[in-house]
């Protein structure tokens, strides 16, 4: 359901007419349709988080409702400070270099600094589905950097260098990379090694880097590192409360750019203070409590996280058990198999490119997913992105709680009947 305008308009511009409603958004809107009209979808097409609210938040919230009055568009200085140093404290790079600002989840920000930094984009394939669009917006162009599974999908030196010496030859002008760890679609993670022949690359050629750490803390082994660590001149960090704490309808998002690139900051700020003001005061008030190392919510964390972990290897196992190999997750809630040993089979039903995939999945199976086009792979490439966060989010941790060292497949069978489901479906379809 990516809907575009069909009819011929005369006064919309043309980069708007090309824009998609985004497929994330799109997927979780047509399931939420569907399971409206009382029928059942297994949806595994959308990164919703599904722990409840933590207690100690709830209550942070409640004691703030009477906060009315417009805040500084960077945030407010106490909530700034605190995130600050929490996220480059769990994310592993020096914060006092940095200065942040708050924003109304980290996608605008993202969007945001991508119309303040002058220059076209790097863009990984596959790569979150919002970077591309925002730069169309912008008319930015968007430069490809291929990668393959057999390297777990991570940009490696080569790709990036060849993929700006190719740019710059068509008279582009590679200015800003994008990259996202852990990753989404991928649900890995980019390890020290490569990030430091990646920044090699980036300081020789001048290029800032962008980084996504929206899933930082979702990381199943504590093993992610930030860019920042390695590049601090040169990478900007984007994060925010939307996944670690489950709290995507807060939109509350942050940016933490280098003191050394104030006209960076400073374009951030007019841009955000000429559109959204400010993030809601109410919530700006309540997300202090979220850095605050609270041990019971730095526990939620950790039992969240470990969820994920067990539910995205259950999956994964369940796909090597078809024949579909995919590495370990390491981070996030996704995975991005490759479905390429059933090309043949698929083939002889008329199914050919990623997209005809998705539908005669969600046809035949009532399981919701998003192809890899969304992710800007080639459309004949059989890949789909597959989230695991169809379950009670508070079943989950209380069953948990109780077993705290279950294998993927005891607490899958326990509580998540929906990828349960699904991965049999999976099976089938793929059997049939
Ligand atoms: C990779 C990635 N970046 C950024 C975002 C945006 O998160 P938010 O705007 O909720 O902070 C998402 C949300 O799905 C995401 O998956």
């Amino acid at each position: 359901m990516n809907r575009k305008s069909t009819k011929p308009t005369s006064n919309i511009r043309s980069r708007i007419e090309n824009l998609y409603y985004s497929p994330t958004l799109a997927i979780n809107d047509q399931v939420q349709n569907i399971r409206d009209d009382g029928l059942q979808i297994l949806h595994l097409g959308f990164g919703q988080s599904p722990f409840p609210v933590h207690p100690v938040i709830q209550s942070a919230l409640q004691a703030n409702v009477d906060k009315n009055l417009y805040l500084p568009s960077a945030g407010l200085p106490e909530l700034r400070h605190i995130a600050k140093n929490y996220f480059s404290k769990s994310l592993g790079f020096d914060g006092e270099g940095y200065e942040a600002i708050i924003g109304p989840g980290s996608k605008e920000l993202l969007f945001d600094i991508q119309m303040v930094v002058d220059g076209d984009l790097l863009l990984p394939v596959p790569s979150w589905v919002s970077y591309a669009p925002q730069a169309m917006l912008i008319e930015d162009r968007v430069i490809k950097i291929p990668t393959v599974i057999a390297e777990n999908y991570h940009i490696t030196a080569e790709r990036l260098e060849n993929a700006i010496q190719s740019a710059i030859r068509d008279g582009k002008n590679p200015r800003k990379l994008i990259v996202n760890s852990p990753n989404n679609p991928t649900g890995l993670i980019l390890p020290p090694a490569q990030i430091s022949e990646i920044v090699q690359i980036c300081r020789t050629y001048n290029i800032l880097v962008i980084s996504d750490e929206i899933y930082g803390l979702v990381d199943y082994k504590r093993d992610h590192v930030s860019i920042a660590r390695f590049y601090p001149e040169g990478t900007i960090v984007t994060s925010g409360l939307s996944k670690h704490l489950s709290l995507g309808g807060f939109r509350l998002g942050i940016i933490l750019i280098p003191k050394t690139l104030m006209a960076i900051y400073d374009g951030v700020l007019r841009v955000a203070s000429e559109t959204w003001s400010c993030v809601s005061a109410p919530i700006q008030f309540a997300s202090i409590q979220a850095f605050k190392n609270d041990s019971q919510i730095e526990d939620y964390i950790r039992s969240c996280t470990r969820i994920h972990a067990l539910v995205s290897q259950y999956v994964r196992d369940a796909l090597a058990n078809i024949g579909v190999d995919y590495p370990d997750p390491q981070g996030a809630f996704y995975l991005y198999p490759d479905f390429e040993p059933f090309r043949v089979k698929l083939r002889e039903r008329g199914i050919e490119t990623s997209d005809q995939l998705a539908i005669d999945l969600l046809m035949k199976t009532h399981i919701a997913s998003l192809p890899g086009t969304s992710f800007g792979d080639e459309p004949g490439k059989l890949r789909l992105r597959l989230a695991s966060c169809d379950f009670d989010g508070q079943t989950a941790l209380d069953f948990f709680r109780d077993h705290p060292s279950c294998s993927p497949e005891k607490f899958v069978s326990a509580c998540c009947p929906n990828i349960k489901l699904a991965c049999e479906r999976l099976e089938s379809y793929f059997f049939l």
